[in-house]
């Protein structure tokens, strides 16, 4: 397992990940990356991956502005699930924000599995937005500095 900086030539396998992702569960609210949105935030994004040999196994959609690093899309592939890839992720990039930067994302209420990843990792609820998704639910900001 380990942590690379992603580059133009990774976007194929992430756009694969997403798609499995939505193969697996649909295109739900709680994970809602379409193409085009999808190929905004590629073009836009900085991105960090963990792999398994070759295999990208995970990955993470940031933004940096100062002092925050703001995560847009935590995923991992179905078939590499709750075996540590995420938690190996988060915490590198928690480890290489440094001192005096904060990491905010937010979670769909239902996402549980997310939350608990979350909060494992120290991550805090910092506030919550009613009717953030359109199926009505609230997001969850979480926050670690
Ligand atoms: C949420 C997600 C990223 C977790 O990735 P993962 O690589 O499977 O997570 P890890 O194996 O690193 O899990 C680390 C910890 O997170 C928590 N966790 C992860 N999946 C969980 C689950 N299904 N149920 C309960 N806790 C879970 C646990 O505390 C786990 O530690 P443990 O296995 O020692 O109990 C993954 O399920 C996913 O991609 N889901 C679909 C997309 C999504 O919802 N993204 C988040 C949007 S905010």
């Amino acid at each position: 397992m380990h942590v690379e900086v992603l580059k133009g030539s990774h976007k194929p396998a992430m756009r694969a990940l997403v798609e499995a992702i939505h193969q697996e569960q649909g295109l739900l609210p709680q994970f809602y990356w379409p193409n085009d949105l999808l190929g905004a935030e590629l073009a836009t994004a900085e991105a960090l991956g963990v792999f398994e040999g070759e295999t990208l196994t995970g990955f993470i959609l940031y933004r940096e502005v100062p002092d925050v690093w703001e995560i847009s899309l935590v995923a991992t592939h179905p078939q590499y699930r709750r075996r540590g890839y995420m938690e190996k992720l988060l915490e590198h990039m928690i480890a290489a924000k440094g001192q005096g930067r904060a990491i905010w994302l937010e979670v769909h209420e239902e996402n549980v599995s997310a939350q608990k990843l979350y909060e494992k990792l120290g991550f805090k609820e910092v506030r919550r937005r009613p009717r953030y998704y359109k199926d009505g639910a609230t997001a969850i900001l979480y926050s670690v500095s």
